[in-house]
């Protein structure tokens, strides 16, 4: 499986007038994935997109779209999250009381299927949908909003994470906080899949995508540096 360092650009930071140019703008800049946060409102103190909004993102992303869902009831939700083309999609541990059955629900849909585990969540009770996982989400910040600050806590946990995962193929994805001082930890930590929101998107605007571009590099270059 392909470990090398994906770097993964919250749209949740881009100009949500103008989701399409933006997500051709990263693309064009050398982002890996495209990264959806879908917000309810509920399990997290924020709301975003809806299946209509992810359907209509679709036809601009040309990479990866990783959809994360931060929302309860998840279930009854997969469905269409899958049908508006999602690639990726993850759901929180701490969203459904049955994380096998959510996880199964999502690989029924032909999505790799995602388990998302909040800062103050632990691994003890993972090991037993390992061989229903394609990627881990590691949160690095309280979920629901950009731009907080990285709990370093989570270092140790992606550690402990890598050596449970052994050779299985699983992505492990930080979500949150990431910059060129906190990509490389994770990097180092076991982590591929970087999520970076303000940090990809501040400072540029579609008409200044080379700043987008510079900043996917200086981010991807640190993490590299660190492995
Ligand atoms: C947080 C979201 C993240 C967030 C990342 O709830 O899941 O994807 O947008 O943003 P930054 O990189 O700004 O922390
Ligand atoms: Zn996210």
């Amino acid at each position: 499986m392909d470990r090398s360092i994906k770097i993964a650009p919250s749209i949740l930071s881009a100009d949500f007038a103008n989701f399409g140019q933006e997500i051709r703008a990263i693309e064009d800049q050398g982002c890996d994935w495209v990264h959806v946060d879908v917000m309810d409102g509920h399990f997290v103190p924020n709301l975003t997109f809806g299946p209509p909004a992810v359907a209509a993102f679709r036809p601009h992303v040309k990479t990866v779209m990783d959809v994360h869902l931060m929302i309860a009831p998840v279930d009854q939700y997969i469905e269409a999250y899958a049908k508006a083309g999602a690639d990726v999609i993850s759901a929180h541990l701490e969203a459904t009381t049955h994380p096998h059955r959510t996880l199964q629900a999502i690989r029924n849909t032909g999505a790799k299927a995602g388990l998302a585990l909040n800062p103050g969540t632990g691994i003890g009770d993972i090991e037993y949908l390992l061989d229903l996982i394609d990627i881990f989400v590691v949160m690095t910040v309280n979920p629901g909003f950009g731009g907080q600050k990285f709990i370093h806590s989570q270092i140790e946990k992606v550690k402990n994470l890598r050596a449970m995962i052994g050779d299985r193929p699983i992505h492990i994805e930080i979500d949150g906080g990431i910059t060129t001082e906190t990509a490389p930890l994770m990097a180092a930590a076991g982590a591929d899949v970087l999520v970076a929101g303000s940090a990809v998107f501040n400072g540029g605007t579609v008409d200044t995508p080379e700043i987008y571009g510079a900043n996917i590099k200086a981010i991807r270059d640190a993490a590299e540096a660190a492995r």
